[in-house]
Order: C-alpha cells, then structure tokens, then sequence
C-alpha cells in the first residue's frame, strides 16, 4: 500500500457511529451464514472497522465456540467496548493488517460492516485502490473455506451507474465545501465517503481475486428528497449484503 494514510473522521463525527446497523433481517443473513457453515464449531472471525463492538459481542454471545478480534482506527469507538474474555482489539488501520498478521492468523470470518466506504484517500482513484487493496489483505487472511462479509450502501445512478459515486466522493471529500456540505446534513463533510454501485462492488471483488458467492438486496431507500436525487442523479439506494469466498462453493 502507499505511504499516505486513510482519510480520519474528526470524533465529532466518529461518535455518529456508536450505534449497530445489524438487525433484523441482516442479523437473520449472518445468523444462517454461521449456522450453516460452523454448526457448532470453533470459528475465528475478524471485524474491520467494528467500532464500538455491539456487532462483535453479538457473536461472541450467540456462539460461545467463537473468538473475535476487531481492528478499527478510532480509539473513541474501540474504547466504548466491552471487555470479554474472547474479544481482542486493535487500535490500528486496516492498512496495517498485513504487517500485524504477517501471515501467521487466518479467520474463518471477515467482516466489513460499512466499513469499506470510509477507506477515503486523497483523490478518487486511490481510494478505489485502498479498498480493493483492504479486500486483497482480508483474502490473505481469510481460511481456505472461510467468507469474507461485507454489508454496504449501494449507490446505483439513474443512468450512469457510477455516477453518484464520484459526485458524493467529490463533493464530501473537498476542504472546500466542507462547510457547506455540513450544513447540507453529510457527516463525512470534508473528509468524504466513498460508497459504489452494485457493479463497481462486484467489479473490485472479481480482481480483488474473490468470488461473490450470495448477494442479499435490503429494501430501498424512499426517503431520499428529489431535489438531491436529481442532482446527485441517485437512482435506486439500499443496503446491500456480499458474501464472498476465495473459491467456488
Ligand atoms: C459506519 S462505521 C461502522 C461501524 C460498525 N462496523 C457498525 O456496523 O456499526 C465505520 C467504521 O469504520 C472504521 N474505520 C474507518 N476507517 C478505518 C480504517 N482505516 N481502519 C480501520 N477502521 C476504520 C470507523 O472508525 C468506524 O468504526
């Protein structure tokens, strides 16, 4: 990876985050993926970007065979979790799970629940490169039958499919507009946010060498206003659910 590092929220805006997105249906999604693929077994999982580690202690209560670490570069967030006994944090970006795993650990689970999105780099392309390069290292760390797990936001333009992506990664990640973006309600203003099309996805997946084994759609989003829809030329958004794997199953 190169030399400068991944975009930081300020803790005004990393505190938004203290909250769990993993819910119902989702939580059914991951439930099934753990049940039918460890039944009863140890499994090692790794969070990327798992925060305050509501998620992780889901899991780690749920599935008493489980041990979990999570690696997240916000000690605001990493400090809300709770201790146990199983858990393991590293205050770390993921730019460094490479060097801090050299190869030794591998997980059985690997999870990027809206994490991928934030991997912001100065310009466009090199953050569409830190994000198929974080997919690359979750692959190195990933047990021959384990899965990658990614819940996102898609963005899928009206016509142009990528289009949204670029306008709301410009728009969020100018100093300049920085303000004005605020004031418009983006949280991520001035440090941006970086969220793809269904394609653009499966695109980084494919050459990050993974194949998608099960896609989950969630329902759209309606309460996007017009006026922001037209101009960002949004088109259908939602939340979506990859499940990758480093072979076909
Ligand atoms: C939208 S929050 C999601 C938190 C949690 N995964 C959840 O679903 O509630 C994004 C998370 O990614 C983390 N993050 C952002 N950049 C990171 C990086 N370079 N390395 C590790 N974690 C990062 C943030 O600190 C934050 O905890």
């Amino acid at each position: 990876m190169n030399n400068e590092e991944i975009r930081q929220l300020n803790n005004q805006q990393l505190q938004e985050f203290d909250r769990e997105y993993v819910g119902g249906l989702k939580w059914k999604t991951i439930q099934t993926l753990i049940e039918h693929n460890f039944n009863g077994q140890r499994f090692s999982f790794l969070d990327i970007g798992g925060g305050n580690g509501i998620f992780t202690d889901r899991i780690l209560q749920n599935y008493t065979e489980s041990v979990g670490t999570i690696i997240d570069n916000a000690n605001v967030l990493l400090k809300l979790n709770k201790p146990h006994i199983r858990k393991t944090l590293l205050l770390a970006s993921v730019e460094e799970l490479n060097n801090i795993f050299q190869g030794q650990t591998k997980f059985d689970l690997i999870f990027f629940n809206w994490s991928l999105h934030h991997f912001v780099k100065n310009s466009y392309s090199e953050t569409r490169r830190i994000q198929y390069e974080a997919l690359i290292s979750a692959r190195n760390l990933l047990s021959e039958n384990g899965y990658i797990s990614i819940f996102e936001n898609i963005y899928d333009g009206i016509v142009f499919t990528k289009l949204p992506s670029y306008l709301v990664f410009y728009l969020t990640s100018s100093k300049i507009l920085a303000s004005t973006m605020k004031k418009m309600g983006a949280n991520t203003a001035g440090c941006g946010v970086c969220f793809l099309s269904k394609a653009q996805w499966e695109d980084t997946i494919t050459n990050a060498g993974l194949i998608v084994s099960q896609y989950t759609d969630y329902e759209k989003w309606k309460d996007i206003n017009i006026m922001r829809r037209i101009f960002l030329h949004i088109g259908p958004v939602r939340h979506g659910h990859f499940l990758l794997s480093k072979k076909q199953k």
